[in-house]
């Protein structure tokens, strides 16, 4: 943890010499799938681009997967992740495979790499939990095998009602087990997708405020502006936070229309603006549902402002706390992240002296600290660039910004 902050530290610690440049608390990514990652093309690629397609490739995919298949791809993703200064994740599991082999891997993934970033893992009931019998035992068994939230994904459900009874079975199992709430909720175009509103109401009821999360929403995006307006209200109120995924449904949404195209993404200014928390997830890398991805959340962040249109100089300077403060929120840890005495030393040195340019150049982080241990470096190239008014060649990547913002 960190234990004192100034100049002129202990001595024999290690000492990183930033050179000026900034330090942020470890990014965090709300909402991932580590069980479909890297995936992408077996046994078939996505052409349709649709959420849809995406669920049935995944199916078949899902037949031949084994834990030392998860271990394989989730780690190599979630060091990628760790690379780009991520040292907290939350990923799902899909339990309706009936063998359950998404959580026995992900459960083993989570403890390997332990020390080097934290994952939570929500138990997902990606084709719906009462579409079939089995699923909503599948999903509870999920949860006594140790997983840390419940999902849920009521827009999958065969109905309106199905969808609401959907979240009340969600609700229970989570109060059951004392285990939060991590849903995916109405990740459609649908306009008549409503859901977010009773995973709110049911916070409430439940006693929940401040321990729901809500996936994708982007739904929000196709409201009426009096409803959507009604919706903030209930969202603060239920303390739900808003994890929007920009490259990903930038990407799926909209699919259904011709011109003008909608961008389906969760109003993610809006909610801000009235008060609502909002994170963002990665979502994907190179899986059924979307064919590119790096790990990187800053990039994620990147598609968020220019999506979101929160480009103004104040936005763009706050707009880091959706992949900081706003998730460690999110994850109820806000006590102890940060850059203060006393908080888990989870850190990012970057590659940039201020936001913007963190936020503009999207280098890879010099170094990345989890619990106070180095878990990443990264010596960036000697790029050399000559510079005619001296004919000299110079690294632009040293260069102090020509103005201080
Ligand atoms: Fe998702």
């Amino acid at each position: 943890m960190i234990s004192e902050i100034g100049a002129n530290l202990k001595d024999g610690a290690e000492v990183i010499d930033a050179g000026g440049r900034i330090v942020s608390p470890g990014f965090m990514d709300m909402h991932f799938h580590l069980d479909s990652v890297l995936t992408m093309g077996d046994p078939r690629y996505n052409e349709s681009g649709t959420l849809l397609e995406g669920i049935e490739i995944w199916a078949e995919r899902k037949r031949k997967l084994s834990v030392s298949d998860i271990v394989q791809r989730a780690g190599k993703a979630l060091r990628l992740m760790v690379a780009h200064g991520t040292t907290a994740i939350r990923t799902h599991a899909d339990v309706t495979d009936p063998t359950l082999t998404t959580v026995k891997g992900l459960l083993e993934v989570k403890k390997l790499y332990q020390n080097i970033i934290d994952v939570q893992i929500t138990a997902f009931p990606q084709d719906g939990i009462l579409t079939d019998p089995a699923n909503l035992e599948l999903l509870e068994k999920a949860v006594e095998m140790g997983v840390d939230n419940v999902g849920m994904i009521p827009h999958i459900e065969h109905t309106r009602e199905d969808g609401v009874k959907s979240i009340e079975e969600a609700f229970r199992i989570a109060k059951t087990y004392d285990r939060d709430i991590d849903g995916h909720v109405d990740e459609t175009d649908d306009e008549q997708s409503r859901f977010l509103e009773v995973v709110a109401s049911y916070a409430i009821k439940e006693n929940y405020v401040g321990r729901v999360a809500a996936g994708h929403c982007t739904a929000m995006h196709s409201y009426n502006d009096a409803y959507a307006a009604k919706l903030y209200r209930l969202l603060k109120k239920a303390g739900v936070t808003v994890v929007a995924n920009p490259l990903i449904n930038i990407h799926l949404q909209g699919r259904f229309d011709t011109y003008p195209k909608r961008r389906g993404m969760a109003r993610v200014k809006e909610l801000l603006n009235n008060g609502v928390n909002v994170a963002l997830g990665h979502d994907c890398i190179m899986d059924p549902w979307y064919p590119l991805g790096r790990g990187d959340m800053v990039q994620v962040l990147f598609m968020a402002v220019h999506v979101g249109q929160l480009m103004s100089y104040s936005e763009l300077k706050q707009a880091f706390n959706l992949i900081t403060y706003n998730a460690a929120k999110t994850l109820r840890i806000g006590d102890k992240y940060g850059i203060k005495v006393g908080a888990q030393a989870d850190l990012v040195v970057l590659d940039a002296f201020d936001e913007l340019e963190a936020l503009a150049f999207q280098r890879t982080p010099l170094y990345v600290i989890k619990r106070g241990r180095i878990v990443s470096k990264n010596t960036p190239e000697e790029t050399q660039v000559l510079n005619p008014e001296n004919n000299q060649f110079t690294n632009p990547r040293k260069e102090q910004p020509i103005l201080r913002r």
